[in-house]
């Protein structure tokens, strides 16, 4: 019955409201033809509620004003999707390139700071931070933040602990048996690599400047998600907590956006690096 139910297609005035009810709270642009994405991720809320439809949950959502309820509707309707080592081509940039460069410079404070911006459930910090200890900064004051909108990723993020599946995408063997252990099903990340990194939620849209500086941001697999305003504002934010010379790094579909006055676009290898000017 209910999963007959929770098929209904979703009233016009409904999707308006859930489309800008999403805009509002995180800033994600959700177009028309999302009918089936709403659907599927709002089902378990509307299981949890008792509830029959996306329309019924509407309903709820106008009627009742749960700020837990409207929450957990937003953070639905992100895509958390990560992995280990993802574009390793951009991790082969920083470990040849950026590293090297930051060891010289850095050698008297040895102290490092990088950011994951939507970081999602960690895999993006935790990767950056193996590899910081590979190249010989286990000895060095080094700080990742890890931030994203959804507290939800963000627990997980902090707990270190990760899925069969999940660190079977992207982390190499080596890496498993050097630095994880079996927890139950899943496997916990060791204490020396989770204290470099910390995970707090932040809303991108919301001034950062006072986060930096940073030696690197990650800002990957996110843009995609925002209209140009708000891509823009969100760039310029990000260069503010960036070093000279810095370096953002954006997801494969993503570009600076014409912000060539805060970035200097530079290739190497096969990855696209933003220097900041
Ligand atoms: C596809 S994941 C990308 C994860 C990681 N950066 C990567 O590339 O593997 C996108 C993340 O952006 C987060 N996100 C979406 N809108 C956001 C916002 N306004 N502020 C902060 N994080 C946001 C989502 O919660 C989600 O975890």
């Amino acid at each position: 019955m209910a999963s007959q139910t929770l098929v209904t297609e979703i009233g016009p005035e409904n999707y308006r409201f859930l489309q800008k009810h999403v805009y509002a709270q995180v800033g994600i642009v959700l177009d028309d033809d999302k009918q089936y994405l709403f659907q599927s991720r709002l089902a378990p809320i509307i299981k949890q509620l008792c509830l029959g439809s996306v329309n019924d949950l509407c309903d709820f959502l106008h009627a009742k004003k749960d700020i837990e309820i409207d929450k957990q509707v937003v953070e639905a309707m992100t895509t958390n999707e990560t992995y280990f080592f993802r574009d390793p081509i951009q991790y082969e940039a920083i470990r040849t390139v950026l590293l090297p460069r930051l060891k010289e410079e850095r050698r008297v404070t040895k102290s490092l700071r990088f950011w994951s911006a939507a970081s999602s459930t960690g895999q993006e910090a935790y990767s950056l931070a193996m590899m910081l200890i590979e190249e010989g900064f286990a000895d060095w004051n080094v700080n990742i933040l890890g931030t994203d909108f959804s507290s939800k990723v963000v627990e997980r993020a902090r707990s270190g602990t990760f899925q069969q599946i999940e660190v079977n995408r992207g982390l190499p063997a080596a890496l498993l048996i050097k630095h994880f252990s079996r927890s139950c099903l899943n496997w916990k990340l060791s204490e020396s690599v989770r204290k470099m990194a910390r995970f707090d939620t932040i809303d991108l849209r919301k001034s950062m400047r006072t986060l930096g500086p940073f030696d690197l941001v990650f800002c990957r697999n996110v843009m995609i998600y925002f209209d140009n305003e708000t891509k823009r504002n969100i760039m310029k934010e990000i260069h503010s907590t960036l070093f000279r010379g810095g370096w953002l790094l954006l997801g494969g579909a993503e570009t600076a956006f014409g912000l060539d006055e805060l970035f200097d676009r530079r290739t190497i290898g096969n990855a696209t690096v933003y220097v900041a000017r």
